[in-house]
């Protein structure tokens, strides 16, 4: 499967990409997610209204990913602001960046990745539209690239500490779907294939969203990493049965006390591998770690529609009129995080923030 021909720049090696700005910078292009595994097909968005909604409708998800997708939206909105003035210019970019950050609360990468766009505008108000989008443009690439190379660097620090031969347990999606490319958790996952070191992958389908049956599986697949999907309810037994070598998965924030919020159900497989002596490791990058914020109780927890959890395509799930509860995160505390796997290196949960 070639990349389209838009794609300016090679920023991964997989033949597809969550998201890429055009050559010229007037284009995003979203591979739409809620399609996978059936169809690769991308949105195209031409102002910040739209990369909201590409984020906000989960077209593009996975923290890293949709802090880039984020400051792209800021290099779209310069871009329309182009024959404004200085202040003109604030008051658009403030305003986009709220729009942004509107969208999705739990991944703090939009966050993080809006405020260094806003940095970028208070540092060059004053300067012509045209120098002010260039910054844009170059910064959103740059985070861009920056999150694939942090990928590579955790993956192979990643790698190094997994018991050889194991099979490793993922949940959701924390690949190159999720991020500017590579991935974080399938960041490792990669990097341990590629030297042998896996027997192969276990992915949960991670009900309700199934990113893990959609993506992971899809992605993993793309690049023939052996993988089996179980659902949730099966990593109990999976384990029991001896059948989990290390749990691997991303995270959306990293509070300062090692806490670590991450798609739902993670909290869940993070007490079954303390109870069957499974070592559970998260990675991520530094821009998921959220010193400012002391504890996982503090973290915002987005809670998503019922439509996600009651109806799968046409059919119905849920008897009309029947409440659903759907956080699409949750904690785990750190007690329960054997290392954090980041670019800067690897940490135990409670050496973050030293
Ligand atoms: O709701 P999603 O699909 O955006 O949730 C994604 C996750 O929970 C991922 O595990 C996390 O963002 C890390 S992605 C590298």
């Amino acid at each position: 499967m070639a990349k389209t021909p838009w794609v300016g720049e090679a920023l991964s090696e997989a033949a597809y990409s969550a998201v890429e700005l055009s050559a010229a910078g007037d284009v995003l292009f979203v591979l739409d997610q809620r399609l996978l595994p059936t169809e690769q097909r991308y949105v195209s968005c031409r102002d910040v209204a739209a990369v909201a909604s590409t984020i906000r409708d989960m077209v593009v998800r996975g923290a890293p990913a949709i802090g880039i997708t984020a400051a792209y939206g800021m290099a779209l909105a310069a871009r329309a602001g182009e024959g404004d003035d200085a202040d003109a210019y604030r008051k658009r970019m403030i305003a986009a960046a709220a729009q942004l950050r509107a969208t999705r609360p739990t991944a703090v990468n939009l966050d993080w990745a809006v405020r260094r766009c806003l940095t970028t505008v208070a540092d060059h108000a004053g300067e012509s539209g045209l120098q002010r989008q260039r910054q844009l443009v170059d910064l959103s690439r740059e985070i861009h690239r920056e999150d694939v190379a942090s990928c590579r660097a955790m993956g192979r620090l990643g790698a190094d500490r997994l018991p050889q031969g194991a099979t490793v347990l993922t949940h959701c999606n924390a690949g190159a779907l999720a991020t500017g490319g590579y991935g974080t958790a399938l960041g490792v996952v990669r990097a341990a294939w590629a030297s042998g070191k896996l027997a192969g992958v276990l992915a949960c389908e991670t009900r309700p969203y199934l990113q893990g049956a959609r993506l992971t599986a899809w992605e993993l697949q793309q690049d023939g990493i052996d993988v089996t999907v179980i659902t949730d309810g099966m990593v109990a037994h999976c384990m029991r049965t001896g059948r989990v070598g290390a749990v691997v998965v991303g995270a959306d924030r990293i509070a300062a006390n090692g806490d670590v919020a991450n798609k739902i159900g993670t909290y869940g497989h993070a007490c079954l591998a303390r109870e069957h002596g499974v070592p559970f490791f998260v990675a991520a990058p530094w821009s998921t770690v959220d010193l400012g914020t002391a504890h996982g109780d503090d973290i915002v927890i987005e809670q998503r529609s019922r439509e996600e959890l009651a109806r799968l395509g046409a059919a119905t799930l849920v008897p009309d009129g029947v409440a659903v509860y759907n956080p699409a995160f949750d904690v785990t505390p750190a007690a329960y995080v054997t290392a954090i796997f980041t670019e800067r290196g690897v940490f135990e949960p409670e050496q973050l923030n030293v």
